[in-house]
């Protein structure tokens, strides 16, 4: 039976979406025939009932595109009246028979909503550069992002070595230390701090007069933008603003500058900060998030040819398997424990 599939990106762009996107519509197209449309910029599309149709001869050099070419939003359309209603509507308009959702907790979160509540057949596949959806073990995105914080230190350290510097870098992932971790670890950060550990200033100061001390003359701290901090009245967190977006999430930013300041203040070594921001999901994916995003689209077009609904496709001990959607919904997957003293190791 021939299938009109809306396709669409929620969320924080990430690499790896346009080549989860390619794989669906050639696998689609040519195995089931199916039809295909972009849901243009999120749910907002869906909202808006906006979409375009998408065939293989489009999607066929997508292989190396960064981003998403479909746009993409933070739009939550159960914070809009009758946000869901729409959405059913719309879905029906637009001749759909199935919507492939890619995008995080707050993505396949809705994803979720709309399949139990308004019977809108969705399948979901993970993304996110933070790593912190439950349910999966990888989202895709995550592997390019780490290496690009990866080759941020690698260039940080030549300079802050030739100075004679600490240098703190600000990496993202909200409420997940994932990136902090393993591009921290990857660069060889000498201190990396997450959001799953609380630091005080004094402390990460003391190790860093130790490090000295061995006869190193700079250092490389590796910090996360959701990092909380201990303060004498309690912990926060370094927001930018105090405005949340339909999902209820601030924008975080500038513990970097705070870290820098503080720490030269301690330690009596000069310091600077750089937040590497948005170059972390900029750019083309990495081989290894081109496959990774290319076995999932073949994975979700596959659940919808056997009427599979409300899974995500995901990655779990090496292998492409559905799970349900509701697994999406389960709040972030943050840094374990042991990965967290693991990471001690490697610290003065
Ligand atoms: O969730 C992905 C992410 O890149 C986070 O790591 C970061 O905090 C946030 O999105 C930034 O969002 P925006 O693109 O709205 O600045």
């Amino acid at each position: 039976m021939s299938k009109k599939i809306g396709i669409l990106t929620g969320g924080g762009d990430a690499p790896g979406l346009n080549q989860v996107i390619r794989a669906a519509v050639f696998y689609g197209v040519k195995n089931f025939g199916y039809e295909f449309v972009a849901i243009e910029d999120g749910w907002k599309g869906l909202l808006e009932g906006k979409s375009r149709p998408l065939t293989v001869d489009e999607v066929r050099d997508w292989i190396y595109e960064g981003g998403t070419l479909i746009g993409s939003s933070r739009t939550n359309p159960f914070k809009h009246e009758d946000g869901g209603k729409i959405c059913r509507e719309n879905f029906e308009k637009m001749g759909l028979d199935a919507i492939i959702a890619l995008g995080g907790e707050d993505t396949l979160g809705v994803a979720y909503k709309l399949y139990k509540e308004y019977e809108i057949p969705t399948v979901g596949a993970p993304k996110t550069i933070d790593n912190d959806l439950p349910g999966t073990d990888q989202c895709f995105g995550f592997d390019t992002a780490i290496n690009r914080v990866m080759e941020a230190f690698d260039r940080l350290r030549t300079t802050a070595r030739s100075h004679h510097r600490i240098l703190v870098v600000e990496v993202m992932g909200r409420h997940a230390g994932w990136m902090t971790l393993v591009g921290g670890i990857a660069g060889g950060a000498d201190i990396i701090l997450l959001p799953e550990e609380p630091f005080d200033l004094d402390g990460v100061a003391e190790q860093l007069k130790k490090l000295r001390e061995q006869g190193r003359q700079y250092a490389l701290v590796a910090v996360s933008e959701g990092a909380k901090l201990k303060f004498a009245e309690g912990m926060d967190i370094i927001t930018q603003d105090a405005e949340l977006d339909e999902f209820g999430h601030v924008r975080l930013g500038g513990i970097a500058k705070v870290l820098a300041k503080e720490l030269q203040k301690r330690t009596d070594w000069e310091a600077r900060h750089v937040v590497l921001g948005h170059l972390q999901r900029g750019g083309a994916p990495t081989a290894f998030d081109r496959w990774f995003a290319t076995q999932l689209g073949v994975a979700a077009v596959e659940q919808i040819a056997k009427d599979n609904y409300g899974v995500m496709v995901v990655l779990k001990e090496g292998k492409i398997v559905p799970v349900s959607l509701e697994e999406a919904a389960k709040g972030i997957r943050t840094v374990p424990e042991e990965l967290v003293e693991f990471k001690k190791i490697f610290e003065p």
